[in-house]
């Protein structure tokens, strides 16, 4: 369909809306509008703000590649057939872990996944004060993010990442992370 005639539709549904308010402004005055023309496009800011306040949360385009992950601590190796797994972290992460406590804000996991000893992908979590409330209460990981990125360290395109999430919620006693013990064991 053409576009121009569609912006033009919008427009004119916009204006039928803002008729309708201004004519019910008049109309009930006496009721609960507020009385100004200040008032009512106070009201049609906060609708209009509201949307773009969710758009501000957190998503995991905020996670970007954590170049200095090899400056933390390697605190394991998984190996499963041909997949090889190497797991860095934090040494905060690594203490908090030892305590038996939550890992701290901040934290950044990466782990490198090779298939028959060739990189396939890194995968990234990373724990941001807040970052959780960008989801519904099902696919809450506590408040980290999650990342796919591929060898050459650009974020994988089309990935769903509510899928990182819903196998990661198991954990929900780990602080989310599968390997929480590995940390706790690490040297
Ligand atoms: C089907 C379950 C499942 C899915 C889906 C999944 N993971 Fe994991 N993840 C695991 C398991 C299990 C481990 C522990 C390492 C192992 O045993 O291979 C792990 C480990 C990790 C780790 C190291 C920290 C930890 O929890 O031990 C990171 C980082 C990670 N995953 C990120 C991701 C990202 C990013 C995605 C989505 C692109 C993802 N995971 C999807 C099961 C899953």
């Amino acid at each position: 369909m053409n576009k121009k005639l569609i912006g033009h539709r919008a427009c004119g549904c916009l204006r039928t809306f803002f008729d309708l308010l201004f004519s019910l402004e008049g109309k009930m005055k006496h009721l609960w509008f507020p009385s100004d023309l200040a008032g009512v496009k106070l009201l049609i800011a906060a609708v209009v703000a509201f949307p773009a306040l969710l758009v501000t949360n957190a998503s995991a385009a905020d996670v970007t590649f954590p170049e200095g992950y090899k400056q933390g601590e390697h605190y394991a190796s998984i190996v499963r057939g041909e997949t090889r797994e190497e797991l860095f972290t934090t040494p905060e992460a690594i203490a908090a872990a030892r305590r038996g406590e939550p890992l701290p804000d901040g934290t950044v996991i990466t782990m490198e996944d090779y298939r028959q000893n060739k990189l396939y992908r890194y995968v990234v979590m990373e724990k941001r004060k807040g970052w959780g409330q960008a989801h519904p209460a099902e696919l809450r990981t506590g408040d980290w993010e999650f990342q796919w990125f591929n060898p050459d360290r650009t974020v994988k395109s089309g990935e769903s990442l509510d899928r990182c999430r819903a196998c990661h919620t198991s954990q929900s006693g780990n602080d989310y992370v599968f390997s929480y013990d590995k940390m706790k064991e690490a040297n």
